[in-house]
């Protein structure tokens, strides 16, 4: 086991009307900046709640926050929370506006205009403002995860900031916010957090026995009711799912094992370049990494076969072979596409991809770090 550090301090409210308890556990005197997007919250109720919950606080409202965020709307949002004297920040809607509103804690305190090249030089500012999520849309783990995913238009680049003190204080989980979800968000969502246990799960064999079964369990749990979810979006599929995608990305699978994050430093590229739904990006590319670096991750992918997908080939290498396209399979029931060429009109140039890893400094990938420029253009090869 590698040598880890682990701390969740995340006060997580699950299930139906849990939605109520922000009255509890935000604070009485929080002057609070409610952070959204698109609109959903408007349309299907929990914009009501969220405010009758909240009561008598102080609050203000910025919505407008986009599907794979803009860091130049953030500014104006760092802005608007500095004339309102904001002093918590809450986030309400997907992946999207939680990791908004996890950057937007730091942001109203950064220094200077522009603040980009620090933050993410991990020059973060001493005080951050405390976050809140309600969580509409499971998928990212972003609820209780210290990860904010921002894409900077003005210089096209998508960046993982991570900053373990913007971890939200709360989440919010209820459930039944997904019964306004359409299917190609349930897909997305369920699809994103499979890919997220994978990337922590298919690398190289540790003696971790409890994540590994726990990693396999939650997929069991995605693989089951993913489908399910998608057909009938009972309740038991909307808390099973819900539950899974937070556990997925919540830092307890990652602890102890190495990490292969090339299908969403890949995916980011592609996001960040031709403005793709992020778990869009990643199901082309994860059964072509898979294929490209299988005889590395063949043990794992092997006893991946045998203990999910109950595959009862002896031989590893056939066994790996077939989990890599039982996923792929599963990305396409979900409706995912599962290649490049499948995301047209977009056209994907190797070279711009190339070029976002670098200048992001995340090359070389993957869990042996061995994966680089003509690695890449290897896997988005095999990806067409
Ligand atoms: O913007 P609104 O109007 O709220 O609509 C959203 C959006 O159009 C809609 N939606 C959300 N909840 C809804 C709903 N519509 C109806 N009913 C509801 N209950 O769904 C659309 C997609 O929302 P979004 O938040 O963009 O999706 P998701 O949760 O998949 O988040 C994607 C973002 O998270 C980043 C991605 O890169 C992307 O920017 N990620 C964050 C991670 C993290 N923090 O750890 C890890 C992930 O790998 C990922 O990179
Ligand atoms: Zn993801």
């Amino acid at each position: 086991m590698i040598k880890f550090d682990l701390i969740n301090p995340t006060h997580i409210a699950f299930g139906e009307g849990s939605i109520a308890e922000l009255s509890r556990l935000v604070p009485q005197d929080a002057k609070v900046l409610l952070l959204y997007g698109g609109g959903s919250i408007m349309r299907n109720g929990v914009h009501d709640q969220v405010r009758k919950a909240l009561g008598n606080r102080a609050v203000t409202e910025f919505g407008g926050v986009e599907v794979n965020p803009h860091y130049e709307t953030l500014l104006r949002a760092a802005a608007t929370a500095r004339d309102a004297d904001s002093d918590y920040v809450l986030g309400v809607g997907g992946g999207s506006v939680i990791d908004a509103a996890k950057f937007l804690a730091y942001l109203v305190t950064a220094e200077g205009d522009d603040p980009w090249d620090d933050l993410k030089a991990k020059r973060f500012p001493q005080h951050i403002l405390p976050v809140g999520a309600v969580l509409t849309l499971p998928a990212t783990g972003s609820e209780s995860n210290p990860v904010s995913v921002i894409t900077s238009v003005k210089r096209h680049l998508k960046y993982p900031f991570s900053n373990p003190a913007a971890r939200p204080a709360i989440a919010i989980m209820d459930p039944s916010t997904m019964a306004s979800l359409d299917r190609r968000q349930l897909g997305n969502g369920v699809v994103d957090a499979v890919t997220h246990v994978l990337e922590q799960y298919a690398t190289t064999s540790t003696n971790t026995p409890v994540q590994m079964g726990y990693s396999e369990t939650l997929l069991e749990v995605l693989f089951e009711w993913g489908p399910k979810l998608l057909e009938e979006n009972t309740p038991e599929a909307r808390e099973n799912v819900m539950w899974a995608a937070n556990q997925a990305l919540n830092g307890l699978i990652a602890a102890g094992v190495t990490e292969d994050w090339s299908t969403h430093y890949i995916g980011h590229a592609l996001g960040a370049l031709y403005d793709i739904d992020h778990a869009r990006t990643l199901t082309p590319l994860m059964p072509a990494v898979f294929r490209y670096k299988l005889r590395d991750k063949q043990q794992m992918l092997a006893r991946y076969a045998r203990r999910v997908w109950k595959v009862s080939e002896p031989d590893d290498a056939k066994a790996a072979d077939r989990a890599v396209a039982l996923t792929e399979d599963f990305f396409r029931r979900m409706g995912l596409p599962v290649t490049t060429s499948e995301l047209a009109p977009v056209v994907i140039s190797a070279d711009d991809v190339v070029e976002h890893i670098a200048a992001l400094g995340q090359m070389p990938l993957g869990e042996g770090r061995d994966i680089g420029p003509g690695e890449v253009r290897a896997i988005l090869r095999l990806a067409r």
